[in-house]
């Protein structure tokens, strides 16, 4: 994709990929249907964002960074995302759910099942 962008736009290929691999935002590999995103930032991490992650995790069988074999769940890390007046904090797609617990996830993944 780095490649046809920078044929595309005359940029160099290197600098294609400095601002790819630089900005959170942009993903060198393509993400599932549901992409979900959990804050570590301090305010969530402090409030337990560790356990949703690893429970996240556990249920959907996929590692942070990356998406589930067949192609629908990409679980990623994030800084903060500036709700920490919510946190912790969770994003699925455009949604945010925040004060979360463990026993709050399977209803909310259930939602993307
Ligand atoms: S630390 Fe999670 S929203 Fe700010």
């Amino acid at each position: 994709m780095q490649k046809i962008i920078a044929e595309k736009t005359g940029t160099p290929l290197e600098e294609i990929f400095g601002i790819v691999s630089f900005y959170a935002q942009f993903a060198l590999n393509p993400k599932g249907d549901v992409a979900i995103a959990v804050c570590l930032g301090t305010a969530c991490y402090v409030k337990g964002s560790g356990d949703l992650i690893k429970k996240i995790e556990e249920k959907l069988g996929v590692e942070p960074g990356s998406t589930t074999p067949d192609g629908k769940y990409t679980l990623e890390a994030t800084r903060c995302i500036g709700a920490c007046g919510l946190a912790p904090v969770l994003t699925i797609n455009n949604d945010v759910y925040g004060r979360l617990t463990t026993a709050d996830l399977d209803g909310i993944l259930e939602k993307y099942m």
